[in-house]
């Protein structure tokens, strides 16, 4: 009797057939929005679970799942994971780091460059049949060479992010909860900065951090009325980083220039603040959608739970597994025998 494995959105097949000498496999055929009793009913029986970023897995999920022994997450952040109570159950966790850091670092200055240059905003209006003639004096934006790029959160992406901005002769500043050992800031061209000064000094401010109880608004009113009324702000993290409804009034009031989203509190909803703002970019969560880098995630994600039940080039060792020590608990082995 092979071990089932859930996969929960379609994913690309001939990856997805890579389990199926191993596991009897359930592959959704197409989207869905789980209600938790719909979740439920997948993991009573399933071995393994490779689950998207919308797919909560708590204790009350795990309680549901006796079998269940590993689950790989089709994403870099993994707050839809009670890592704590996965690894409580013997649970290995995994997540797709590395393979999409250089795609995402591309999208936050395509974010970047459209709200500083207005970009959504002008093809909108030429859309819409309003386009007379060249306006010497219109649709004025913000540079973003030669200006001071903040980072707040300096990860595998942020790093990425910073050594982009070399192209464009910016000066770079970061803020992060452990400062980048000396090598790594020469390398990135980045200096660290405490928070105020990387809200004061930032012409452009982008966000990357993971989303934690800590990190839940950490820009809010008071840290948008700390900017310059020029800069502009992008999350490519974690919706709830930003406090969107605070966002909608400082971009309405001028407090800050203009803003790039592509995650959002409460997504796939969007704060109707937002909506009819001309100047934001908001886009649904595609940070890492390149055709190659969805196809290594998911192939990496697949790795992972092949590797977890003793199979494939990684048998035993899941390359990029969250929690190790589960592998080392020989009262609970996690590769079945
Ligand atoms: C996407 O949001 C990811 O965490 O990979
Ligand atoms: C603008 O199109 C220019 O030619 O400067």
């Amino acid at each position: 009797n092979k071990p089932k494995v859930w996969v929960s959105r379609p994913i690309f097949p001939d990856i997805v057939d890579r389990l199926r000498p191993h596991f009897e496999v359930r592959a959704e055929s197409d989207e869905h929005a789980f209600t938790p009793a719909d979740r439920a009913a997948r993991l009573a029986d399933a071995d393994a679970a490779i689950v998207g970023l919308a797919e909560r897995i708590d204790a009350q999920t795990i309680a549901a799942a006796p079998r269940l022994r590993f689950v790989a997450n089709l994403g870099v952040g993994y707050n839809n994971l009670d890592l704590d109570a996965l690894t409580a159950a013997g649970i290995g966790a995994s997540n797709t780091p590395d393979v999409l850091t250089e795609t995402v670092a591309d999208y936050a200055w395509a974010l970047l460059l459209a709200a500083a240059r207005r970009v959504g905003e002008a093809e909108r209006w030429l859309r819409q049949g309003h386009w007379q003639g060249f306006r010497f004096d219109g649709w004025l934006g913000a540079d973003v060479h030669g200006k001071t790029l903040g980072i707040l959160g300096m990860g595998r992406i942020g790093q990425a992010i910073a050594r982009r901005a070399a192209g464009f002769r910016s000066r770079v500043i970061y803020h992060n909860r452990s400062r980048l050992e000396p090598g790594l800031e020469l390398d990135c061209g980045a200096t660290y900065v405490d928070k105020a000064t990387l809200l004061a000094e930032s012409d452009h401010l982008v966000l990357v951090l993971p989303f934690t109880p800590q990190t839940r608004h950490a820009i809010g009113a008071a840290e948008l009325a700390a900017m310059k009324p020029t800069a502009t702000l992008v999350n490519i993290a974690r919706g709830g980083i930003v406090d969107d409804a605070a966002l909608a009034r400082a971009l309405a009031d001028g407090t800050i220039a203009s803003a790039a989203l592509d995650v959002f509190e409460g997504e796939p909803s969007v704060h109707p603040g937002l909506l009819h703002l001309e100047n934001i970019v908001l886009s649904p969560h595609i940070a890492s959608a390149s055709r190659d880098t969805r196809r290594d995630m998911a192939a990496l994600a697949v790795d992972n739970v092949l590797a977890a039940f003793g199979h494939g080039p990684h048998a035993g060792r899941p390359p990029s597994i969250l929690n190790p020590g589960v592998l080392a608990d020989a009262s609970r082995p996690l590769i079945p025998n």
